[in-house]
């Protein structure tokens, strides 16, 4: 097994550094630098057809569930359509709202997770039009689905999902923009502009990999902690769940994201000397708001690192330790955010000597209800 893990010690970490090339893949052929459209074989959704879809459902379990909190956040804020972002095993359970008026989109690395297909399976019934978004050729929800949008990740063998999630944001961009071009929310100048910033994401994400001795370090000496808090606002806040899902299944330290300013209102009672928090400051609109939230946790004893942009640096005033990840658009940021948290994840469990690559009582794909 170790030539599969091609020199790694587990399937994790080869697929976090697996994550530039997928990346590209997921984008290749569909954005291109000399192109103002993007291009979607895989979809067939017509602008008379999206005229008629009042609301949008993006349904999904665990990590792609969190993918798809990023896409209800680019998706009203390019498309301007509104979505509801929701847990497929919650959704089916509470009477949604689907008429021929709905989109839904599924995320699904497997494609064979079972609440995601009832809910697909649902929609589908109601006269909702479905789009999969899913890493396997072929799968249950590939098949059920109108349209698919195809996650070119590779396979992921580590249960603990990393580089399908980036590519399933990826995902989430395309579709976001393709909507808000089909129904004309974004001008090609605003398209271009995101577009590029989007073609040197494998480049950025690949210098975010090369800062990962920080984030071991910071490991090393927090490993032993019985919890790990993270906190963020916006798209920050996204990513934060899903670092937080990716401590606590590996390392089982028991972790927890909260909105940044949502603190006031509870969990900040749960801060105390020298408890270990995650703050993530990547959107400038809210940066100042969250240096004083930061502010906030540390007067309280919070042991804090926070992450910014490269030039954002008043943070390091406020806190323990700074990781920068390289400039991009802010809606761009979770793709290059998340991935130092993977290492994070991934080098704690590894100083607890936990199974990284199969975590107890987790499957890779539960195809039971
Ligand atoms: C399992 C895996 C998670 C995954 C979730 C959804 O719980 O352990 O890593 O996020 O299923 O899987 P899917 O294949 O539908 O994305």
């Amino acid at each position: 097994q170790s030539a599969e893990k091609g020199g790694f010690e587990h399937f994790m970490i080869k697929e976090i550094h697996e994550q530039p090339k997928a990346i590209k893949d997921t984008m290749t052929s569909r954005i291109m630098a000399d192109c103002d459209e993007i291009k979607l074989d895989d979809i067939k959704l017509t602008s008379e057809q999206l005229k008629n879809i009042d609301r949008i459902y993006i349904v999904a379990c665990g990590t792609a569930y969190h993918a798809g909190m990023v896409g209800k956040y680019v998706i009203e804020k390019l498309a301007k359509i509104p979505v509801e972002v929701d847990i497929a095993s919650e959704f089916r359970y509470r009477d949604p709202i689907i008429n021929e008026k709905t989109l839904m989109i599924v995320v699904s690395q497997s494609g064979e997770t079972a609440d995601t297909l009832a809910a697909l399976k649902q929609a589908k019934s109601k006269g909702a039009r479905v789009i999969a978004v899913t890493n396997v050729v072929g799968s249950s929800v590939a098949r059920e689905a109108d349209d698919v949008l195809y996650t070119w990740a590779g396979p992921e063998i580590a249960v603990a999902s990393t580089k399908a999630y980036v590519t399933q944001l990826i995902a989430m961009y395309i579709i976001a923009l393709y909507l808000a071009r089909l129904n004309g929310n974004i001008s090609v100048e605003e398209y271009r502009q995101i577009r590029d910033e989007m073609l040197t994401l494998p480049e950025k994400s690949q210098e975010v990999l090369d800062q990962k001795e920080e984030l071991q370090k910071f490991a090393a000496s927090n490993y032993m902690h019985k919890d790990i808090y993270y906190i963020g606002r916006g798209l920050d806040f996204a990513v934060a769940l899903e670092g937080s899902l990716k401590l606590k299944e590996i390392s089982y330290i028991h972790s927890d994201a909260y909105a940044a300013g949502e603190l006031k209102h509870g969990s900040i009672a749960l801060i105390e000397k020298g408890v270990p928090v995650i703050a993530l400051a990547s959107q400038s609109e809210l940066y100042d708001k969250m240096v004083s939230n930061i502010k906030e946790i540390v007067s309280r004893g919070a042991k804090v690192i926070g992450f910014a942009f490269e030039g954002n640096s008043e943070i390091e005033k406020t806190v323990n330790q700074a990781v920068y990840i390289p400039k991009t658009l802010d809606i761009l940021a979770p793709v290059l955010l998340v991935i130092p948290l993977q290492l994070l994840a991934y080098y704690t469990a590894v100083e607890k000597g936990c199974d990284v690559d199969k975590p107890r009582n987790l499957a890779k794909s539960v195809t039971v209800e």
